[in-house]
């Protein structure tokens, strides 16, 4: 059997449109673009696109029965290692600006005033 295709949470996340839709569940990944007759509802699935679904998935309490359907959706899991990317990102201070401006104007203040 071939090895088991293995994806990173970035190329996941590229996938968040109807027709293909993927989401992460407990470090696997699914296919859900064919699933639109979930009995959830796709906007559901569709709002989860490219992202983790773990939470989202294990509140619902899935049946047994919906668990075992999940195999027709999988496409393989993610790389071992592979954390989930942070999509926000913080804005940092350019904080060597703003010591040179600083000091520019010091500079400035204290040959104005001879
Ligand atoms: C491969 C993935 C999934 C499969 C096979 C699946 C399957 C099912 C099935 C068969 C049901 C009917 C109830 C049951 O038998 O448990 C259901 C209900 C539901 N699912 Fe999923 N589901 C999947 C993923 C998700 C995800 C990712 C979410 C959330 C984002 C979700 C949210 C829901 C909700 C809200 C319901 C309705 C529960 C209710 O009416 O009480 N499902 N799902």
């Amino acid at each position: 059997m071939a090895a088991e295709q293995e994806y990173t949470y970035l190329e996941v996340a590229k996938h968040k449109k109807e027709d293909s839709l993927w989401v992460v569940i407990h470090g696997e990944v699914f296919d859900l673009s064919t699933f639109k007759k979930h009995p959830g509802g796709f906007e559901v699935l569709f709002d989860k696109g490219g992202k983790d679904a773990s939470e989202a998935f294990d509140d619902v309490n899935h049946s047994h029965k919906s668990r075992g359907m999940m195999a027709t959706y999988r496409i393989g899991k993610i790389k071992e290692g592979d954390r989930q990317v942070e999509v926000k990102e913080e804005k940092s201070v350019p904080w060597l600006l703003v010591v040179v401006l600083f000091a520019l104007l010091a500079g400035a203040l204290f040959i104005l005033r001879g």
